[in-house]
C-alpha cells in the first residue's frame, strides 16, 4: 500500500511538534500515522486515497459516525449567526436539559475538555469535603490532570509512563491508587483511610487498558463506602456517559455517584467537558461557591448545538440499536476465530464498544489491568497494522478500545469480519 503523502506530511509535522503529533497516541502507529482527507459514516479516507472502515471513530465521541448530516446543518445555522460571545447562549440551558434529564441531577458545568471536566470534578470534591486525598485505579485515565497521571491508561500506559514527569511528588502524594475489581483491597484501604478522602475517581467502564467492564459488586461496594466515609464517588464518564446507555454506565449499572464528568459525545465531536452533580455541590462552583472555574470557551455555541442534535438522534434508539449490534458480532465473530484458530486471546464487549487481548493461555478472561498488561502487545500490533492492509483502522495501542456507530451497518461487519479472519490466519501461520 502507498502511504507516500501520509510519510512526507509526517516529517514536515516532525519538525513543528514533538514526535509529529499534538497527541502521543497518534504517533503510536508504525512507522508513522497516516494522515484523513475526510470522513463519512463508518470510513474515512485517507490523504494517501485510502479508504478505511473506522473502529477508532475519535477516540469515542463520534457515535453517529463521521460528518452526520443533522449535525452538519445545526453546526452551519449557528456559524451563520456566530460562534462566540462572552455572555450566555440559550443552546446551554438546551443541552443542560437534556443531560440533567438523562443523568437525574439538578445542574451541570460546561467546560472544554474531558481532561477539564476531571480537573474540575477534583476540586470541586476537595471544595466541598474539605479533604486532600483522592483515590484512583490502576489503568484508568482520567485525562492529562496532575491530580490522576499515576498508572494512568491510555496512551500513558502505552508508553510506560506509569507517573508523568513535571508533577511535584507532593501533588501525586495526595493520590492513592488501588486496583480495578478488587473489592478486597479497596475495602481494607476505606477502613484505615476512608475519612480523609475527598473522592473516588473511576472510569465505571474502563475503556484505557482496553476494554474492561467492572464487577458491579465492585462498583456498589464503591458508593456504599463512600458513603459510610462522606467521601464524594465520580464516574468518569467521558467514555461511556450517552454510549452505553442515554443515561451512561450510571444509568447501566444502576448505581448513584455523587458526581458525573463527561466529554466526547456530548459534544457531537466538537471539544467538550461537563461537570454534572446535585445542587449543593454544583453551587461550590463560582460564581456562588469559591472553588474557582471559568473558561472563555466554555459552553460555547457549537459544541452545545453539536451534542444537542447528537442526544436527539440517540433519544430515537437506532444509534444503539446498530451500534450495539455491530460491535456484539464483531466480538463474537473475533472469539469464534481465535478458538477455531488455536490463538490463545481474551475479546471484551459492552456495547458499541470491544477489545482484544493476546493473552496467555492460563489468563482466563481480562478483568483487571494487569491481566490486560500481560497480553502480548506486539502481537496486538500486528494485528493492527495487518488489518490496517485489509482496509479496517483499529486503534494502534492494545490500551485503547475499538468503537462502532450507528453507520457500522451489515456491508461493514461482514467486510471487517472477513479482515480479520484472513489476518488471524495469517498471524497463525507466522
Ligand atoms: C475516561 C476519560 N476521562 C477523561 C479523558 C480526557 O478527555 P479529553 O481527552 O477530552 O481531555 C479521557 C480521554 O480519552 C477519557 O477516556
Amino acid at each position: 500500500m502507498n502511504w507516500e503523502k501520509s510519510r512526507r506530511l509526517y516529517e514536515e509535522a516532525r519538525k513543528y511538534f514533538p514526535g509529529g503529533v499534538n497527541s502521543p497516541v497518534r504517533a503510536a502507529i508504525k512507522p508513522y500515522p497516516f494522515y484523513v482527507e475526510r470522513g463519512r459514516g463508518a470510513y474515512i479516507e485517507t490523504v494517501d486515497g485510502h479508504i478505511l472502515i473506522d473502529y477508532v471513530m475519535g477516540y469515542g465521541p463520534l457515535i453517529l459516525g463521521h460528518s452526520h448530516p443533522k449535525i452538519i446543518d445545526r453546526v452551519l445555522e449557528q456559524l451563520e449567526k456566530g460562534w462566540i460571545y462572552g455572555t450566555p447562549h440559550e443552546s446551554a440551558i438546551n443541552l443542560a436539559k437534556k443531560i440533567t434529564k438523562h443523568y437525574g441531577y439538578d445542574m451541570v458545568r460546561f467546560v472544554n475538555s474531558g481532561t477539564e471536566a476531571t480537573v474540575t470534578a477534583i476540586r470541586i470534591a476537595r471544595g466541598y469535603t474539605k479533604r486532600k486525598h483522592i483515590i484512583k485505579f490502576d489503568g484508568c485515565y482520567h485525562g492529562a490532570n496532575d491530580n490522576l497521571l499515576v498508572k494512568a491508561g491510555s496512551a500513558a500506559s502505552h508508553y510506560g509512563i506509569s507517573a508523568s514527569e513535571g508533577i511535584p511528588e507532593e501533588i501525586s502524594r495526595l493520590t492513592y491508587v488501588l486496583e480495578y475489581n478488587n473489592i478486597e483491597e479497596f475495602t481494607k484501604f476505606m477502613a484505615k483511610n476512608g475519612d480523609d478522602i475527598a473522592a473516588i475517581i473511576v472510569e465505571p467502564v474502563i475503556a484505557n487498558t482496553g476494554l474492561i467492564p467492572p464487577h458491579i459488586e465492585f462498583l456498589r461496594t464503591l458508593k456504599e463506602e463512600a458513603e459510610r466515609h462522606s467521601a464524594l464517588l465520580i464516574f468518569d464518564e467521558v467514555v461511556t456517559g450517552y454510549r452505553v446507555s442515554l443515561g451512561g454506565a450510571k444509568e447501566y449499572y444502576n448505581i448513584e455517584p455523587d458526581i458525573v464528568t463527561l466529554g466526547k459525545i456530548v459534544g457531537g465531536g466538537f471539544p467538550i467537558g461537563c461537570i454534572a452533580s446535585r445542587n449543593e455541590i454544583m453551587q461550590t462552583l463560582t460564581p456562588t461557591g469559591k472553588v474557582f472555574n471559568a473558561g472563555t470557551f466554555n459552553a460555547n455555541p457549537i459544541s452545545m448545538v453539536a451534542g444537542i442534535a447528537t442526544i436527539e438522534e440517540l433519544e430515537r434508539g437506532y444509534p444503539y440499536k446498530y451500534a450495539n449490534e455491530a460491535a456484539r458480532k464483531i466480538a463474537d465473530a473475533l472469539r469464534e476465530l481465535l478458538e477455531k484458530l488455536g490463538i490463545s486471546g481474551a475479546v471484551n464487549q459492552l456495547a458499541s464498544m470491544f477489545q482484544v487481548f493476546f493473552t496467555p493461555r492460563e489468563i482466563d478472561g481480562v478483568d483487571r489491568p494487569s491481566k490486560a498488561r500481560a497480553s502480548d502487545k506486539n502481537l496486538y500490533i500486528k494485528f493492527h497494522s495487518e488489518l490496517l492492509k485489509e482496509g479496517v483502522y483499529i486503534p494502534p495501542s492494545q490500551f485503547e478500545t475499538c468503537f462502532t456507530s450507528s453507520e457500522h451497518r451489515k456491508a461493514e461487519i461482514y467486510n471487517t469480519i472477513q479482515a480479520i479472519e484472513t489476518v488471524l490466519r495469517k498471524i497463525k501461520e507466522g
